[in-house]
Order: C-alpha cells, then structure tokens, then sequence
C-alpha cells in the first residue's frame, strides 16, 4: 500500500548518499564542457506552452501526450519543461543572435514528461545538455558528438554504443514521406492504434514506435539514407569521416528518427546495454528550431543526457562514485565547557578544508564514539575537562584505533600524515 509521503509516481527523493553521485557527474559536466569553452546557461522550468508545441512538434508523443501543461492565474497557458533544447533556444532568441554568431552553453536540470514510469523512465527526469547554437557544419556536429563521448569517458562510461543516422534536410521531407507512406500503405491496418494515426499526421514517428509487431514492419523499410537528396548525404558522410578518422566507433541505425521534430540532418543516440529496455542514455541532433514571433529559424546542434540513466549505467559497471558525504574528523567533547571550546576547533579546522562533524549533544563517549564510527570519520579528536587543563587533545586514528595525546596548537601538524594534503 502507497503511504501519504511517498514522492508522486515517477518522482524521486534524493538523500545525500545519491546526491553525491549527482554532484559527480555535475561536476564532471563543468570540468570536461569548460574545456571546450562552452558556458552554463540556467532558464526557468516552465514557459509558455508554446515555445514548446511548435519546436517539438504537435503530433509527437511528447507533445500529444505528455506535458505537464496549466494555466496560470492570468490564464496563460505554461508548461512544464519536457525537455531543455526549447527553452535554450527561447532564451538565445530573447538576448539575440546575430547572423553568423554562435553561442555555446549548456544546462544541468530537471525535466517533466507524463510517462508511464518505469527503470529509467520518470516523470520528473534530469537532464545534462550541450547545445551549439547559430552555426552550423559537419565539423560541429562531428564536435558535439566528440564532446558527448569525451564526457561519458571523464565518468568511465566507455561500454556503450554510438547510433547515427540523418534525417536530410527539410527538402527531402516530401519525399521521404511518399516513400515511406507507399511502404506501409499494406501494413497499416495491422499496425498500432498510434501508429495509424502518425500513417495520416506524421508518418516519420511510426519508426520511432515501441511495438513489437510495429518494429517487426519498420525492419525493413526503406532506409533514410537511401531517400536523402545529395546533399544531405555529402553532409552525412563529412560527418562520418571525421569520427572514423577520430577513431571513434558508431553504427548507422536507419531507424534512428528521434522523437522531436526539430531534427534536420544528423541525428545520434548513446545506448548502453545493460540498464534495461530504456536504454538510451543520452541523444541530439542538429535542428532548427523557429521561436514565437520569430521570422527566422535558430540553427544548431546538441544533446542531452539522461542523468538517472547515466547512473543505472554507471551502477551496473560496478563503478564506485562516491559513498555519501565523507567525514574527515569527528570531534568528541566530554562536558559543556569542552563542547563550547570545541565550536572554534571544528570552525578553524573547516577553514583549513577538513569536513568536520561534531556531537553537539553532550552524550556521553560511548554514544559518541558509536557516532564516529558510523559516519565513517578518519580521525576522531577527544577533548574533556582534563584536555582542557593540560593544553592537549586525544587525537585518535579509526583505522587501527591507536591514540595519541598532542599538544592542542600541534593540531594542525599532527593531523598532516593522516591527510595527503598539498
Ligand atoms: P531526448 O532523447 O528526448 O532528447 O532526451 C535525452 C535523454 O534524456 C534521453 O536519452 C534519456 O537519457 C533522458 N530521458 C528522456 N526521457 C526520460 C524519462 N522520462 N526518464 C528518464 N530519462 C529520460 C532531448 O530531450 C533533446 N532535447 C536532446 C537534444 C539537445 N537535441 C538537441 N539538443
């Protein structure tokens, strides 16, 4: 039975010993995307409903079915963000690109989709997205796949699999389209709900269909590449050549269509195999994306990463990112005048970088010490009535439980062979 404080359905409480796993990879993010000289960009995580419907699509699964979608008390209608390239591209339509500028950001957040939950599968998700915004070449796309794979390396993610595919530039749209309405005219009536519907409003989304027997049909369409004009295909294979002279591995999924309309040419995933049917880790393109009461499309390319997913992988590699919030010196006080001088020993020593933890309840040494040992401290510092008088502190190693009494301004050094500090 559900108690009353469990988080909604496909919602989560993350406690410190997950959080520290987030900071990680947060961490990692501004370290590794730094390096490319690519900046932070924070946007709200709601807007108008249709800086969403337009750039996404309004015969996606995304639009058609899962956006937290409300209005407010003005009656605007907003939506909860299902996902980070929209805003972004909202936002640099706001401050204003100039023709032949570029801006590069990325963002670290929460996004909302109204899913069915399941392993990997949230309602509220987190996202860690790159986008390369107002230039566009084969050469950047070949860049930002680059930098995805680069990223998943800094975390040790390397058992996982790059898919490619294009889907040409919006010219060929047309023709595709035909195409792939003459192929599965035959099949349609066998075909899901869902997908009869997407035969009529948007054909290229029964290749994105989950279905077993509609996958089995999609098997052997005919494939994108062959349908994409010229261009396209030049742009395609450039985009190839540089990862194979890079020396990194993809497969070219002809399936690969991606779930949101904005795509035109490139479009890549990350799977990994071994986090279940969810398996996509991270995904992007290039897009084009026309704001509202633009006249102009914004050009670009990124990807997100899913960061629930990156841990379900990173978990299943048996790879260690950190055992909660660690304890450096636990600071024991047997009386009142010993606690009170103690709040200045744990401030200089946090100033100094140590992360102290300290029993604030004047328990006894026992209780204490039960304390030290469960937080996992490495040294743990003891000061009575008597340390206080003799100028000492008791300066105890967990590890092998010797102890030894050091003069209390020899603290600093005495607590030196225990850390490899510089
Ligand atoms: P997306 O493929 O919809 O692309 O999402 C990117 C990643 O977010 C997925 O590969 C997955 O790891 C994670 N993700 C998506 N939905 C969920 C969910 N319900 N629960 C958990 N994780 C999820 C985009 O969002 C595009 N904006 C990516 C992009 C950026 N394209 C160009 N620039």
């Amino acid at each position: 039975m559900s108690k009353k404080t469990e988080p909604i359905p496909g919602t989560s409480d993350f406690f410190p010993e997950e959080t520290i796993q987030w900071q990680y990879l947060e961490g990692k993010a501004h370290s590794v995307f730094s390096r490319y000289s690519i900046g932070e960009i924070r946007t709200p995580v709601f807007e108008r409903t249709d800086v969403f419907l337009r750039s996404i699509g309004d015969q996606t699964d995304i639009v058609q079915k899962e956006m937290y979608t409300f209005k407010d008390r003005g009656d605007r209608s907003l939506t909860l963000r299902p996902e980070g390239t929209a805003g972004v591209l909202r936002a640099i339509a706001n401050k204003g690109l100039s023709q032949g500028d570029e801006q590069r950001v990325y963002y670290i957040g929460p996004m909302f989709r109204g899913e069915r939950p399941s392993a990997g599968r949230k309602r509220q998700f987190h996202q860690i997205g790159v986008e390369y915004v107002g230039k566009v070449s084969p050469e950047i796309d070949a860049e930002c796949i680059i930098l995805l794979l680069d990223y998943l390396e800094s975390i040790g993610l390397t058992d996982t699999k790059l898919l490619i595919n294009t889907r040409g530039i919006s010219g060929d749209r047309e023709r595709i389209s035909g195409t792939m309405s003459d192929y599965y005219k035959p099949h349609i009536d066998t075909m899901c709900e869902d997908c009869r519907r997407r035969y009529d409003t948007n054909i290229w989304r029964i290749l994105d269909c989950k279905n077993e027997g509609c996958k089995t049909i999609t098997q052997n369409a005919p494939s994108m590449i062959d349908l994409i004009s010229e261009t396209s295909r030049i742009y395609f294979d450039s985009v190839c050549e540089i990862l194979k002279y890079t020396g990194i591995q993809y497969q070219i999924d002809p399936q690969l269509v991606r779930g949101l309309d904005y795509y035109v040419h490139t479009v890549f995933e990350v799977v990994s195999n071994n986090i279940g049917a969810q398996d996509a880790i991270a995904g992007g393109g290039r897009y084009e994306i026309l704001n509202p009461g633009q006249k102009h499309p914004l050009i670009g390319v990124g990807f997100a990463m899913g960061v629930e997913r990156l841990l379900l992988a990173k978990n299943a590699n048996k790879s260690d990112l950190g055992k909660g919030i660690c304890v450096d010196i636990y600071i024991v006080s047997l009386g009142r005048p010993a606690l009170q001088k103690n709040f200045d020993l744990a401030s200089s020593l946090r100033k100094q970088g140590f992360r102290v933890l300290m029993d604030l309840e004047n328990r006894g040494m026992k209780a204490q010490m039960r304390t030290a040992n469960k937080v996992n401290a490495k040294i743990t510092l003891i000061r009575g009535q008597s340390e206080l008088d003799d100028g000492i502190i008791l300066l105890k190693n967990m590890n092998d439980s010797s102890q030894i009494k050091v003069q209390f301004d020899e603290i600093t050094a005495a607590l030196k062979p225990f850390f490899n500090r510089s």
